[in-house]
């Protein structure tokens, strides 16, 4: 596809009920996303969402990182993504979106969307190198990511499937 940079790094597949305790560590740690525990659970076997996640081949119950999209009526949305520090610049998080891009296409998805901080450059980089385009801002939208910043904007994104 044009714009694509996947890298063949990573064993991504679909997680199921069972990754939860693999989840877990790096949802909770994952500053993007407020979903709790339970909400997770719910999302491992909820058949409008899909959860991806990628093996750690360093450690057997690890995972190096996940996303997580939903189906809506007629767009899919993407409402986390996540590769852990130590494994990032290594094309895992353009390997999870291309799963998720590929999930939305399966769905009949007319448009996959997401929001991201305005100041999250890394995020955005990879969103636009994968043909997303900005649809609009939600001003001080997030709450500030360092007490005492100012609250940050959010820039709406979407990536025609059709
Ligand atoms: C955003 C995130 C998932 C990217 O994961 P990643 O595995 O590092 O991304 P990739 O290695 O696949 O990078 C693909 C491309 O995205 C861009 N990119 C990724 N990280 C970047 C950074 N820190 N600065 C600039 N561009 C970056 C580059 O174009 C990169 O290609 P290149 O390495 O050939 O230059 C990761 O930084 C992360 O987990 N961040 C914290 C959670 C988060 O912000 N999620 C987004 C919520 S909206």
């Amino acid at each position: 596809m044009p714009g694509s940079i996947l890298r063949e790094t990573g064993m991504i597949r679909r997680l199921a009920p069972d990754d939860l305790a693999a989840l877990m560590p790096l949802a909770r740690g994952d500053p993007t996303t407020s979903a709790g525990d339970v909400s997770l659970a719910r999302s491992l076997s909820d058949p409008e969402v899909r959860v991806y996640g990628i093996d750690d081949p360093a450690s057997a119950q690890a995972l190096a990182g996940y996303a997580l999209v939903v189906r809506l009526p007629f767009e899919a949305e993407l409402q986390a993504i996540l590769v852990r520090p130590g494994r990032r610049r290594q094309g895992l998080g353009a390997e999870l979106l291309e799963a998720v891009i590929a999930q939305g296409k399966g769905w009949g998805s007319e448009r996959l969307l997401l929001e991201v901080r305005a100041g999250n450059t890394a995020a955005l980089t990879l969103y636009h190198r994968l043909g997303f385009l900005e649809d609009g801002c939600r001003r001080g939208y997030y709450p500030p990511s360092t007490p005492g910043a100012p609250r940050e904007d959010a820039i709406l994104m979407s990536l025609p499937l059709g």
